[in-house]
Order: C-alpha cells, then sequence, then structure tokens
C-alpha cells in the first residue's frame, strides 16, 4: 500500500495510506488532508491541488502535459520547477510520494 507524506506550510507532515490508481490529491480530500482543495474533481480545471513533488520523485511520473503546464500558471501560491497538480499523481504499488502543500490554493 503506498504512502503519501502530506507536509504543511509550516512543516507540520501528515502521512496517509493511500489507494492504488487512487490520485493525491483524491487521497487527500477523502482523508481531510488541509490545504488540497480539489475544486474540479480532478479534471486539470482549478489548480486547487497544486503541490510541491520532492525533488528526488520528479521522475517517478509521466511529465506535466499542456492543460497541467497551463492550470499550474493559474495556481494561488507560485509554482516551482517542482510544481504538480495532486490530482494528476496517480498512486502506483510500492511508490510512497512526498509532497508539500502550498501556503495558499484559493
Ligand atoms: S483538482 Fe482541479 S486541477 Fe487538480
Amino acid at each position: 500500500m503506498p504512502k503519501v507524506f502530506y507536509t504543511q506550510p509550516d512543516g507540520a507532515e501528515r502521512v496517509v495510506d493511500g489507494k492504488v490508481g487512487d490520485s493525491v490529491m483524491r487521497t487527500a480530500v477523502q482523508n481531510g488532508v488541509a490545504g488540497i482543495v480539489g475544486q474540479c474533481g480532478g479534471v486539470l480545471s482549478c489548480a486547487t491541488c497544486h503541490v510541491f513533488l520532492a525533488e528526488g520523485e520528479l521522475d517517478a511520473y509521466p511529465p506535466v502535459s499542456e492543460d497541467e503546464d497551463e492550470m499550474l500558471d493559474c495556481a494561488a501560491t507560485d509554482r516551482e520547477p517542482n510544481s504538480r497538480l495532486s490530482c494528476q499523481l496517480v498512486l502506483r504499488e510500492g511508490t510512497d510520494v512526498h509532497v508539500t502543500i502550498p501556503p495558499e490554493q484559493l
């Protein structure tokens, strides 16, 4: 079972057991992790699921698509090179994920 490590802007960490096939966004929303809104439900039209993905895990996921790239430009907190929309990060067996939640999503 993959684990998702969510770090809040103040450094507080929450670890959640995820389900293979679920996204990092859905896992957060279902478990009440603060700071990930997921307003559009994962169809790349809100950017309220913005996270900073751990540098060492950037290559573990498909690259940012054109649509994700456009939405990241609309994120409430300025994007960084390791920014991703967490609805696009799908959990896989044996792969834990570490993300930091930005200070603002709306
Ligand atoms: S939940 Fe809306 S873009 Fe990810």
